[in-house]
């Protein structure tokens, strides 16, 4: 197995607003820099009150920058014993398309911490390394055909046990208009990204309701938020995803009482996996992300025992929010700022299935 880089930022480098966001949060949670950035510019003030008055809050924000982490810190030992929530050994964590982009360096990074995991996809498992040979197994599986589903969860309960994760990610997309595609790529779309989540989740879920502990994760995307032209249905699958996700936490919740199943999403914008070949959404809102961006974040979510709501790269936290605004505000910042309309022109990516 290649070896696994995490140093890099999650983010790709370059001029984009993820860089530069990185470096501010850098300096202003940096004890020394704040405090100096802060003096230096008190030093512009007129009034020697307001100076020394800046001065102290300088110093009151770097004190806090020491004082707080430490505690933090402290107060995870005395509390967690230092440990982290999961013990990857007990683990067992089904992926749908783990034989390639995200999926992959999802799985990459469990074998390395120890879990066993069961990959389903319709393409062959790519790793061959003898030191993790014990904790994997491919099924060769079409998410689409219920019939295999079922098969191969029995399989995977015979081979390695109940899962206890479980991670919805397999996904494709045809980059066509509505009405240039085939009946087959509309069903086809449909039931890879969409459909596929209700027969997984109706396999794993019970064993983890029983076990009264879990994990499911979802992969949206940002267009779980905002519609595109020439992939309403990938949009729409997405869109879907997130409901599902969002329904069926406050199910297990409320109905089950298992507030300790968890439940995490990732929306991610553009990844350069080939999915989406071609597509450019344009470098400094959206910069392009590596398949581990995402597979990192959501193997810290699982780790931490808690779920989570993944949004990269940092401009599509707003999304949410520009879904409230009037429509018209709605269009101008997704079509003329974000190029939604044409973001779809130059798509490459794959388009047969
Ligand atoms: N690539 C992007 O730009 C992007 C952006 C946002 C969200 N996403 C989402 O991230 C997830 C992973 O995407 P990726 O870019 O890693 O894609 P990818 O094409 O690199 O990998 C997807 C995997 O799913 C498998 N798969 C496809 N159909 C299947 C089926 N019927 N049964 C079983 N396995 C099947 C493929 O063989 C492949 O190994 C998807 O849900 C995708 O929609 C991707």
């Amino acid at each position: 197995m290649d070896s696994i880089d995490d140093s890099k930022p999650v983010v790709p480098h370059g001029f984009n607003i993820d860089t530069i966001m990185r470096y501010a949060s850098r300096a202003a949670y940096s004890p020394l820099a704040s405090y100096l950035i802060v003096n230096a510019l008190s030093r512009r003030l007129k009034t020697a009150t307001a100076k020394d008055k800046l001065s102290a809050a300088a110093a009151l924000w770097a004190a806090a920058n020491v004082v707080v982490p430490g505690v933090g810190k402290l107060a995870g030992r005395l509390f967690y014993g230092g440990k982290k929530a999961v013990q990857w050994q007990s683990e067992i964590v089904v992926v749908t398309g783990g034989s390639n982009g995200v999926g992959l360096e999802l799985v990459k990074r469990l074998l390395k911490a120890g879990a066993r995991v069961a990959i389903l996809d319709v393409h062959a498992f790519p790793i061959d390394d003898a030191r993790y040979n014990d904790q994997w197994k491919y099924y060769s599986c079409d998410i689409t055909n219920l019939e295999q589903v079922k098969e191969v969860a029995g399989q995977i309960r015979a081979d390695l046990g109940d899962a206890t994760m479980l991670v919805n990610n397999a996904g494709i997309v045809v980059g066509k208009l509505l009405l240039d595609m085939s009946d087959r790529e509309v069903d086809k779309v449909v039931d890879v990204n969409l459909t596929s989540q209700f027969h997984l989740i109706r396999q794993f879920l019970p064993a983890m309701l029983k076990a009264k502990r879990g994990h499911i994760v979802s992969i949206g995307s940002i267009v779980s938020f905002v519609g595109t032209p020439q992939a309403s249905t990938y949009c729409a699958t997405k869109g879907a995803v997130r409901i599902l996700h969002e329904s069926l936490r406050r199910e297990v919740a409320s109905r089950y009482e298992a507030n300790s199943i968890q439940f995490t999403i990732a929306f991610p914008g553009v990844i350069n996996t080939g999915l989406f070949g071609g597509l450019d959404l344009g470098s400094f809102l959206f910069p392009t992300l590596r398949p581990d961006s995402i597979a990192r974040k959501v193997f810290a979510a699982l780790g931490s025992g808690k779920g989570e709501e993944i949004f990269l790269p940092t401009m599509a936290n707003l999304l949410p929010i520009i879904n409230t605004l009037p429509l018209g505000v709605q269009s101008t910042i997704c079509d003329v700022l974000g190029g939604n309309n044409n973001a779809m022109s130059s798509f490459s990516g794959h388009t047969k299935y």
